[in-house]
Order: structure tokens, then sequence, then C-alpha cells
């Protein structure tokens, strides 16, 4: 029986964990390997769309590479004089792209010019499953429903598989 009420309440973890899952989507992490003598334009073709709120993660050495915000004259010339912000410790660097507009970054020690530039142009987040009508929320809700009932379907078929072997 102490097997029984265990699994049962594993069930009930489970289902709790379940419900507070979040529904709306949460910001995309990208990793970028940020290194000399390779060619990042067509990087963000490759990995996009990116959404405002995405962050972008540089992955470098330090002493080989840096990573400069710059403008989009800057990014042009590849001219770090009127950096936007600059980064060069440790192995990463996390940047959220927190605005709707197109991101300049190089790398200032030479390779920008071989391509170590990146121009990321963000989107506006899509509107979180707007509620615009009454059906469109139910719809949402009835999808969300069954999601919920095949979880409780399959954690069932768990628990009695669990109980038999009590
Ligand atoms: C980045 O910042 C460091 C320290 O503030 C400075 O020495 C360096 O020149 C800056 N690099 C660029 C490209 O702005
Ligand atoms: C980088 O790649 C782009 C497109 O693939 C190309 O147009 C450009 O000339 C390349 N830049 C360098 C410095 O090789």
């Amino acid at each position: 029986m102490e097997a029984r009420r265990a699994a049962c309440a594993a069930l009930l973890v489970a289902a709790v964990a379940f419900a507070a899952l979040p529904a709306t989507t949460t910001a995309n992490k990208f990793s970028i390997n940020w290194q000399p003598n390779t060619n990042y334009t067509d990087w963000p073709a490759q990995h996009g769309p990116f959404y405002k709120d995405d962050w972008l993660v540089f992955y470098y050495t330090a002493g080989q590479a840096d990573v400069i915000q710059v403008d989009e004259a800057g990014f042009n010339k590849c001219d770090a004089t009127n950096a936007i912000s600059n980064y060069s410790k440790g192995r990463n660097y996390a940047f959220q792209l927190n605005q709707t507009k197109t991101y300049y970054f190089i790398c200032s020690y030479g390779y920008c010019f071989g391509g170590m530039r990146l121009a990321i142009k963000t989107e506006k987040l899509p509107p979180p499953s707007p509620p615009s009508s009454a059906k469109a929320k139910s719809a949402a809700t009835a999808v969300a429903g069954s999601r919920a009932a095949g979880f409780l379907y399959a954690a069932v078929a768990v628990l009695a598989a669990l109980l038999r072997m009590v």
C-alpha cells in the first residue's frame, strides 16, 4: 500500500507540474561560435528569424576576439570607434535583443574585414495567443485541454503499470 500511495503522490506531483508549465512561448537563445577568419554574412539568414527579447550568446576566446556593438556606419566600415557596447572578457557574452531594430556587432581585432561582423534584424514579438474572439479562446482552451487529457491518460497508464508491479 505504501508503494501505491507513493505512486499516487508521484502522479499528483506530475499533474501539478504539467499544469504549471507556461503556455506562452519564451524568448529564444541563439548561440554563435564567434571565431576569427569566419564570414558571418549568411549566419542570420541561416539561424533566424529573430524576435524582440531573444538572446544572442557569443562564444569566443578572450584575446582572440571581442564583441563590439556598433551602429550601421561602424558595421559597414568595420570601425569600432563609436562603440555602443564592448565586451571581451570571459568565454561568452549574452546579449538580449530587447528592441525591434537592426543590431550590429563586429570584432575589433581586424577580422571584421574578413566577415567577422553580424547584422541582426529583430522582428516584433507576435502577440501571445490573442484572445481576439471568444471562438479563438475556446479553441485554445480545447487544445490545452486535450494536451492535459493526453498527459493524464499517459500518467494513468504508468500508474496502472506501477500498481501491477506491487
Ligand atoms: C573596449 O573597452 C576597453 C576597456 O574599456 C578599451 O580599452 C577598448 O579600447 C575598447 N574597445 C573598443 C573597440 O571600443
Ligand atoms: C562573405 O560572404 C558574403 C556572402 O556569402 C560575400 O558576399 C562576401 O564577399 C564575403 N566576405 C568576405 C570578406 O569574404
